[in-house]
């Protein structure tokens, strides 16, 4: 079943009714501000960090799930209702939300009344703004009211939550014509406040929550609303909202549109204040001259999609399947963007309260944006290196606004460190710009000098410095999988599972992160090759090929590759053990990283997943799942069968199988399975899958679970990054190296002809591949005996035949 339909042309997923499964989201924002908007309007805003410096107030664990955000009232007699559904929830004659790419818009009606509700987010402006046209499509005159509200946060959310006893106290407004301004804490130690603005000077106000909705009242009908009045309140202390109320009278057929603007200012400290005394409000009416009427807004609003169309262009495909084209060349890309801005921090199911920005995260969140992004990317892999240490550990999350380590959590992720070298790699790859490497980059604050040569450089030496009785590296706390904690022993209810370290074995090995060493310590030798540094990159490639050789020797379990050796030297993932038998990860990474090719493992490993793993949604993490807790494995077992890391389709691992099985050229096999994963192929399946159709979702419940198929924790997840490796550069072939563009397609057998674009170091490569049965591969009508493209400068285009 479908609850609405993919609009291609406009790059949009089209909702038609407000009755989704769960709240279907979007997010708006590019820069520094950001906001998540459901398909009801709910949702919050921030600047940079979620948690920190949120602007406007979201209840946890609400009822329902999805209240608060920004709330409509159209008052048209006796009728109450919201564009966007919530929260009054009256029945409206039509309804439609419409996700774009960081846009979002509504459009219903009552009554031969249209109200038609944007929100957005314009580039480089610290505001959301909301266009809402309302039309009287009636023959008779209407006199509506318009209720604009938001409630604001104070700020810190998790204190905003919390503290009480404070808060009730500190809540300050300034009230104008257009404007209620949200000053809290602004006359001690913030220089910031928000403001709720709206281009036509107001009928009423109200600042106060009490107030606006009366004793025992709530947002679904509040009492100012219900009776067409506004109170006047100005919130001191208790809860400070704006609710801007416009009255409003059109004629048949009349059309009005109103520009309500969310804002977010910071004053300099020493501007805090005019001389007279007053709060300086100075930066604010900037803001909103730029967007403060019909025309400035749409034209903002256009920027927004041409901005969104330009990134598109970068990449572009077109094969004989739809939706293999709306994945790769829209929603893809877009969900790869999003995780950029979010890491796993502020989604619907990631609070925005809780971890930062996490270390292995941001680095794969690379690999997905490096070729829409570049400088950002420069920028994101230079922050993530100065939260490593000279020993080459990390810090497993930063916060974004100090963009220091968090030492709650600290370190000791023995993956972490390889991370840096595949996002580093995949920069080099994409922009051929070498000079990152050179850029002076402390390790955690010290020694100034060292550079991000120096940061990989111990990436990979912690590895090979940090190594267990059977060659294979330590794990640590965990490796990729968070809930593999082998050295941990967690005993007690609210310990957190990753880090209560009580047991240091020295002896837990991950047969994983030996497949992650293969495969970057072999992109860091090609580097140091690249570099003229083949002393470095020759000892480096030896230290790969021992780490292969004890992979076979030891990290085979005859049918597939084992996950691990437990802390007493036990094996995890293997055929001898009763539950959790064999485990995805290192199927996929050693198989993708060509560990075994001349034994023919790969082959092996991937018939394998099939065979246990491969379930109608994609390859589940691990089967048999653990009915118990295990105190050895730790949180893994803690999750009912068929949940997260026990057994569910962990999505982010899928593209890992995708890109293994092309690597043993079992094209049919890898196309197979990114129709089980991507959304659009499970659009139809939306009431089991329940989440939104148009992103991935971290995990899709297996078949051991009793709500099989569906999906959690959309949206933020490292599937994007990969799904979106596996599409372009593992079945489309098109893959970036240090020396160029290569041409490397894996495509099913349906696949008679594809058209690709690819932006390229600044040339536009036009890529044509037919069917023919024979191998040939033409630039510029001149057939080449290589399949890497010649990089020519000067040359901005590149046209490529190529027959398969
Ligand atoms: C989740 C993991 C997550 C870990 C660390 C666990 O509870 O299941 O997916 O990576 O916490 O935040
Ligand atoms: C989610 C975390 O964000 C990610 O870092 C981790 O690799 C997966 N869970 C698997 O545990």
């Amino acid at each position: 079943m479908k609850y609405g339909h993919f609009d291609d042309i406009n790059m949009e997923y089209v909702i038609n009714t407000p009755y989704t499964p769960l709240p279907w989201i979007n997010y708006l924002g590019e820069n520094d501000m950001f906001g998540i908007i459901s398909n009801t309007c709910g949702g919050y805003s921030f600047y940079k960090d979620a948690k920190l410096l949120r602007i406007t107030r979201y209840r946890y664990n609400n009822v329902p799930r999805d209240m608060g955000g920004r709330y409509y009232y159209i008052k048209d007699g006796d009728s109450i209702w919201n564009p966007g559904f919530m929260p009054t929830k009256t029945p409206l004659d039509s309804y439609e939300c419409r996700h774009g790419l960081n846009y979002s818009s509504f459009d219903s009606s009552k009554n031969q009344v249209e109200a038609k509700l944007t929100c957005f987010i314009p580039l480089h402006t610290n505001a959301e703004v909301h266009i809402l046209k309302i039309s009287n499509h009636s023959k008779e005159e209407k006199k509506l009211s318009v209720y604009g509200t938001c409630e604001f946060c104070l700020y810190n959310a998790v204190d905003d939550s919390n503290n009480f006893q404070r808060n009730y106290n500190t809540g300050e407004v300034l009230i104008d014509d257009h404007s209620v301004y949200h000053v809290t804490e602004y006359r001690e130690r913030r220089n910031h406040f928000s403001f709720f603005y709206v281009n036509e000077k107001i009928s009423g106000f109200d600042s106060d929550l009490d107030t606006f909705i009366g004793p025992m009242g709530s947002w679904e009908m509040p009492k100012a609303v219900k009776e067409g009045k506004s109170f006047s309140s100005v919130a001191s202390g208790w809860s400070p909202i704006g609710a801007l109320r416009n009255d409003l009278v059109l004629k048949p057929g009349e059309e009005k549109t109103l520009v309500y603007v969310l804002g977010f200012v910071i004053n300099p400290y020493e501007e805090k204040y005019t001389k007279g005394g007053k709060i300086n409000l100075i930066r604010a009416k900037e803001l909103i001259k730029e967007v403060d009427s019909e025309k400035k807004a749409e034209d903002k609003l256009q920027e927004l999609k041409e901005y969104w169309k330009k990134l598109m262009n970068i990449f572009h495909v077109s094969t004989p399947d739809d939706k293999f084209d709306r994945q790769a060349n829209i929603w893809n890309q877009y969900q790869c963007m999003t995780t950029f801005q979010m890491s796993r921090s502020a989604s619907y199911y990631e609070s925005g309260i809780g971890r930062g920005m996490g270390f292995r995260d941001s680095c794969q969140d690379i690999l997905g944006f490096v070729h829409l992004i570049p400088d950002k990317s420069r920028e994101r892999i230079l922050d993530l290196a100065a939260i490593q240490s000279e020993d080459g550990s990390t810090y497993h999350q930063y916060q974004p606004l100090s963009k220091k380590g968090n030492a709650d959590i600290g370190g000791g992720f023995n993956d972490d460190p390889l991370w840096l070298v595949a996002c580093t790699s995949a920069y080099l790859k994409e922009t051929g710009d070498f000079s990152i490497l050179d850029e002076k980059c402390a390790f955690d604050g010290k020694s100034p000098d060292k550079t991000l040569f120096d940061h990989l450089k111990a990436s990979i030496f912690f590895t090979l410095d940090h190594k267990g009785p059977h060659g294979l590296p330590l794990i640590g706390r965990a490796d990729w999988n968070d809930c593999l904690n082998l050295n941990c022993f967690s005993k007690y209810p609210g310990e957190p599972f990753q880090t209560v370290s009580n047991y240091e074995s020295h002896k837990a090995e991950s047969i994983f992160i030996a497949g992650m060493f293969v495969k970057y310590g072999e992109e860091f030798s090609d580097i140091c090759f690249h570099l003229g540094k083949d002393e470095l990159g020759k000892d480096v490639k030896d230290q790969v090929e021992n780490m292969k050789k004890a992979v076979v020797n030891y990290g085979w379990d005859g049918e597939w590759f084992l996950r691990a050796y437990d802390a007493f030297e036990n094996k995890v993932g293997s055929k001898d053990c009763s539950e959790g038998k064999i485990f995805i990860e290192p199927q996929g990474f050693c198989t993708l990283a060509g560990i075994g090719e001349k034994e023919g493992l790969g082959k092996k490993s991937m018939a394998s997943v099939k065979k246990y793993l491969l379930d109608d949604y994609g390859v589940e993490l691990l089967s048999p799942c653990y009915k118990s807790y295990h105190l050895e494995l730790g949180e893994i077992s803690s999750y009912p069968p068929g949940y997260k890391e026990n057994g569910s389709v962990f999505t982010h691992t899928n593209p890992w199988v995708i890109i293994a099985e092309t690597k043993v050229d079992n094209n049919e096999e890898a196309y197979d399975l990114l129709k089980r994963i991507a959304p659009p192929y499970i659009e139809d399946k939306s009431e089991i899958r329940r989440a939104e159709p148009y992103v991935y979702c971290q995990t899709i419940a297996g078949r051991e679970a009793p709500h099989y198929g569906e999906g959690k924790n959309s949206f933020l997840t490292g599937t994007a990054s990969w799904s979106f490796v596996a599409i372009s550069q593992a079945i489309l072939g098109v893959v970036p190296t240090l020396d160029g563009l290569k041409l490397d397609p894996h495509l099913p057998e349906e696949f008679k002809e594809v058209k690709i674009k690819r932006i390229y170091r600044g040339s536009t490569y036009q890529i044509h591949i037919k069917r023919v049965g024979k191998k040939s591969i033409a630039v510029d009508g001149r057939p080449v005996d290589n399949n890497l493209i010649k990089i020519e400068p000067g040359k901005n285009t590149y046209n490529i035949e190529m027959t398969i």
